[in-house]
């Protein structure tokens, strides 16, 4: 499945992605963020994660390092970034699996993981492929799994909505900013889709959406 709209690496243009670490420490409180997504997956031994769109590997790491016992996979779109994130596994002693992949053609077969988690990654793609991604993560999720989607979520306040209005010229980030991603989620099937946490950052705040796949899918 291809897409027209255009591939948005980790930081904007392919020659920023170096510099991902450094801005996202820089940008957003990483720890805490990391640590309560991690949190919130409720991971046990013998579970297989995904982390979709997983950057330069920051959360797979962390994820393999706090839960040995789990089996860790991660796909991004971008060669690049992917070569950092492997790097950094390897460094880190981390035995994570990666592959490079669009979020809408996740190369696993149906219901393979227990949990996914895409972080800061639907506002990198267009509205049809946010949806066509929703639809691959459901299909790649066991019955009974769950999606913890982490994205930049509308401001609150009266600035934050000003900045809400001057952004929402950009089309990958109007379902962000009209607060549409749980909508998108119950619409491709998840169920029980509620925020379940949100991050202030010195962008945008975080929201953290978690959605499950029915036992009995439809
Ligand atoms: C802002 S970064 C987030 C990285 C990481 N998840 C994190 O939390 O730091 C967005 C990532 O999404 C990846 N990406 C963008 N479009 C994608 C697509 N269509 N399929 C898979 N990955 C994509 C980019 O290559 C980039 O690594």
């Amino acid at each position: 499945m291809t897409t027209t709209a255009r591939y948005i690496h980790a930081f904007g243009p392919a020659a920023l992605t170096r510099f991902y670490d450094t801005g996202v420490r820089l940008l957003i409180r990483e720890e805490a963020f990391r640590s309560r997504l991690l949190e919130h997956m409720h991971l046990a031994p013998g579970q297989r994660v995904l982390d979709v769109g997983c950057g330069t590997g920051t959360l797979a790491v962390l994820a393999r390092q706090r839960h040995p016992g789990v089996e860790v996979h991660a796909a991004d779109g971008d060669d690049e970034v992917l070569a950092i994130a492997r790097d950094k596994a390897a460094r880190a002693g981390a035995g994570v699996r990666f592959e490079r992949a669009m979020a809408w053609a996740l190369p696993y077969p149906d219901g393979t993981f227990d949990r996914v988690v895409s972080s800061l990654v639907f506002h990198h793609l267009a509205p049809d492929d946010k949806r066509r991604a929703a639809l691959e993560i459901f299909r790649v999720l066991r019955p009974g799994g769950a999606l913890l989607l982490a994205d930049f979520g509308p401001p609150r306040g009266a600035a934050g909505r000003a900045v809400a209005w001057a952004l929402s010229r950009f089309a990958h980030l109007r379902e962000n900013l009209a607060d549409l991603l749980p909508a998108l989620l119950t619409g491709a099937g998840y169920s029980d889709v509620a925020e379940i946490d949100r991050m202030r950052t010195a962008l945008m705040p975080i929201a953290m959406i978690r959605g499950r796949k029915p036992l009995a899918a439809p």
